[in-house]
């Protein structure tokens, strides 16, 4: 059984600056504590982005020291808030495709994941162009091995009206790219919506979970604004096996009673 972490949505600010009253910084660090605690023996871990807020460098650079403590890789992508040239001056190892965009592969197991780019400078909703959706194609027009897909921005409407407005755009190149091999997708991680979602699309299962600083509340109705709060903190533990992809949500911050039921 293989393991791999899945964090998003770290949303680091300048040092020392709060964001919605928390320290972005201080939230990730109590993160990473947990994950070094309990899940060192990870094989990776994922970042599906919102990496910073504002995409300042000084964000990028705390996240570089930050993530040196973890024992195991770790593998980023960018987020609607991010900026790929601040990004990419910070994490000079992380690939990028042949028109510069932060997407690239990794083994995980006998899973090929692919990692996607949706980050648009100037906007907060999602953009997967002709261009990147055509290194996808490519990729899946390679082998015949299951994959796991990562990308900041969803392709679909989840129900939380606020955020659906700010969802992957035009859905047509993701949609032409997946054709035909929407099977091959064993599971989709993504962020954006700082909350936690499960379900299907197109066959397709997928997960989002609650960022590391601040997240958006239940509404399901039409709110001009993105109804924010302070409910727990997540991130994911997976488990890979042959025939499945488990997903275990971690409340890190979480300090209830432990015991041991039957006594
Ligand atoms: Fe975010």
């Amino acid at each position: 059984m293989l393991k791999f972490i899945h964090i998003t949505d770290v949303h680091l600010v300048e040092q020392g600056h709060a964001l919605y009253g928390l320290d972005p910084y201080k939230r990730l660090v109590r993160c990473l504590d947990s994950v070094i605690e309990e899940h060192s023996d990870a094989a990776l871990c994922v970042i599906t982005g919102d990496l910073a807020h504002v995409g300042h460098p000084d964000a990028y650079r705390q996240l570089a020291h930050a993530l040196e403590r973890l024992p195991m890789p770790v593998l980023p992508i960018l987020g609607n808030h991010d900026n790929r040239e601040n990004f990419r001056e910070f994490f000079p190892r992380v690939p990028v495709d042949a028109n510069g965009f932060v997407q690239y592969e990794a083994a995980i197991g006998q899973y090929r994941a692919l990692f996607l780019d949706t980050n648009e400078p100037g906007v907060s909703y999602g953009v997967l162009c002709e261009r990147r959706a055509q290194w996808l194609a490519d990729r899946l027009a390679e082998d015949e091995r299951p994959v796991l897909l990562f990308m900041h921005h969803p392709a679909f409407a989840l129900g939380i009206r606020s955020m659906d407005r700010i969802a992957l755009l035009d859905t047509g190149p993701f949609q032409a790219a997946l054709s035909g091999q929407a099977h091959r997708i064993k599971h989709l991680f993504f962020g954006h919506i700082h909350r936690p979602i499960f379900g299907s699309w197109r066959g397709i299962p997928f997960s989002t979970i609650r960022g590391t600083n601040h997240q958006v509340a239940l509404r399901l109705d039409n709110t001009a604004k993105i109804p924010g709060s302070h409910e727990p903190p997540q991130y994911s533990v997976v488990l890979l096996q042959d025939e499945s992809v488990t997903v275990h949500v971690h409340d890190f911050l979480d300090r209830s009673e432990r015991f041991w039921l039957g006594e």
